[in-house]
C-alpha cells in the first residue's frame, strides 16, 4: 500500500493558497486531492454514500503509509495505543473500549447476541439498515416504529411497542437517513428504562458533526448500566470507510457479546491511522468546516426551490423533492452524480451526502438543470 503525499497534494488548494499556505492556514493543507468538476460514471461525484470525500488527513495517511511496512506483524502494542488514546479522549476506562474494522462488526454481533436469545428487535423506521438488515437474514422478529410526525425517532412510540421478547433496541443518533437527533434528556431516560430489559444499542455513526445542545452521546451510561452500548466509526468525519475502523463503548461485563477472546482481526495500517488521525482535531475541524460550507449550498436550494428539508446534524441532507428519488437518481447520474437510494416510506425523499463545496455547487447546478 503506498499512499505517496506529493508537494502538490500540499498545494492543491491552489497556487494563490501556497504563499500563505504554509505559514498560517494549516487547514487548507488538509484539501487532498482536487474536487471533481468533470465527474463521469467511472469517476462520479459520490453524494450517495454519507462518506468524507476528502479521505483520511494526511498525518494519518503518512503514518499508514509507514505502517504498512509492518503489515507482516500481529499489532498488539498499536492497539493499545489506540485504545489509551480513546479511553482518554472520550474519558472511558479502556476495559470499555472495544475496537474492529468499522461499526458494521459491532452492529452485526449485537444483533447475533439477540439471535441466540431468539429475541425480537425493536427499532425505528427508517433507520440505518444493518442491525435490522442482520435480523431480518437471521429471521428475527423486527419491531418497526415510524418515525413521528416531525420525522423525527419517536421514543414514545417506541417504548408502547416495546415487549418482553424484545432483546435489542436500536437507535441512530444523529438518525440514518433522516440526520435529526433525539434530545438528549429523554434519550437518557429511554436508554436506562430500556436497558433494564434489552440490549440498547446507540449508534453513535455521525456524532462529531453535530452541532446542536440537545444533542449528548450516551457514552457516558455505559460505566454503570451493563446493557448500553454506543458505537462509533472512523468511516465518516476521519475518512476511513475503505480502511475500516470503529469503536464500541460498553461495561467490561457485555464486552463478551461483541468482542472475541484475541483481536487479530485489525489491520495494522487502520489501527496506526486511527492513532494519528483521532489526535488531529485540526483535520476534524477543517472537515466540519467544509461540511457546513456544502450544507449551506444545499439549504440555499432547498429555500430557493421552497422545498421540505430536515435540518441536518450530520454530513447529509434529507429533502423532499417532490418526485420519486429514484428519477432524481436517474436524472443525476446523467451528469455523472450518484445520489442517495430510496428510503421507504419517504419514497420522494432524497438523501443528499455533502461533497467538497464546489463539487456540492456542481451538483446543485446540476439539479437545477434537470428540475429547476
Ligand atoms: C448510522 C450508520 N452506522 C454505521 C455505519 C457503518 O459504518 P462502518 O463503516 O463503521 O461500518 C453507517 C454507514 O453509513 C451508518 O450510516
Amino acid at each position: 500500500m503506498t499512499l505517496d503525499l506529493t508537494r502538490r497534494d500540499w498545494l492543491v488548494g491552489g497556487t494563490a493558497l501556497a504563499g500563505s499556505l504554509i505559514a498560517s492556514t494549516i487547514t487548507s493543507a488538509q484539501t487532498v486531492p482536487e474536487a471533481n468538476l468533470t465527474p463521469t460514471p467511472e469517476n462520479p461525484i459520490r453524494a450517495g454514500f454519507n462518506e468524507n470525500v476528502y479521505g483520511p488527513s494526511l498525518k494519518a495517511k503518512k503514518v499508514m503509509d509507514e505502517a504498512a511496512k509492518t503489515a507482516h506483524l500481529y499489532d498488539f502494542f498499536g492497539q493499545r495505543k489506540l485504545n489509551q488514546v480513546i479511553a482518554k479522549m472520550e474519558n472511558l476506562p479502556g476495559d470499555h473500549i472495544a475496537i474492529d474494522n468499522g461499526s458494521t462488526p459491532f452492529l452485526e454481533k449485537t444483533t447475533f447476541a439477540c439471535a441466540i436469545q431468539q429475541g425480537k428487535v425493536l427499532a425505528p423506521n427508517p433507520t440505518y439498515g444493518s442491525v435490522t438488515g442482520t435480523a431480518k437474514m437471521l429471521g428475527l422478529d423486527i419491531i418497526s416504529v415510524p418515525v413521528g410526525e416531525n420525522m423525527g425517532i419517536d421514543l414514545d412510540a417506541m417504548r408502547s411497542a416495546m415487549t418482553d421478547d424484545v432483546k435489542l433496541v436500536y437507535l441512530c443518533n444523529p438518525n440514518n437517513p433522516i440526520p435529526s437527533i433525539i434530545e438528549k434528556n429523554s434519550l437518557r431516560d429511554f436508554c436506562i428504562e430500556m436497558s433494564k430489559r434489552a440490549i440498547v444499542l446507540v449508534d453513535e455513526a455521525y456524532y462529531e458533526y453535530v452541532n446542536n445542545p440537545d444533542f449528548e452521546s450516551m457514552k457516558s451510561l455505559v460505566t454503570e448500566h451493563k446493557n448500553i452500548i454506543v458505537c462509533r466509526t472512523a468511516s465518516k468525519i476521519h475518512g476511513f470507510a475503505g480502511v475500516r475502523m470503529g469503536f464500541a463503548f460498553a461495561h467490561p461485563e457485555t464486552m463478551r457479546l461483541i468482542t472475541g477472546p484475541f483481536n487479530l482481526s485489525l489491520s495494522n495500517v487502520a489501527v496506526a491511522g486511527a492513532v494519528e488521525s483521532y489526535q488531529d482535531t485540526e483535520y476534524q475541524t477543517f472537515i466540519k468546516q467544509k461540511n457546513r460550507e456544502s450544507m449551506d449550498i444545499l439549504e440555499k436550494m432547498f429555500k430557493d426551490l421552497n422545498y421540505e428539508y430536515i435540518k441536518s446534524n450530520s454530513n447529509f441532507a434529507f429533502f423532499n423533492a417532490g418526485r420519486p428519488s429514484t428519477e432524481v437518481a436517474t436524472a443525476l447520474k446523467k451528469h455523472g452524480i450518484i445520489s442517495g437510494r430510496p428510503f421507504p416510506p419517504f419514497t420522494n425523499w432524497v438523501r443528499m451526502s455533502t461533497v467538497k463545496p464546489e463539487e456540492m455547487q456542481y451538483v446543485v447546478d446540476a439539479y437545477r438543470k434537470e428540475f429547476g
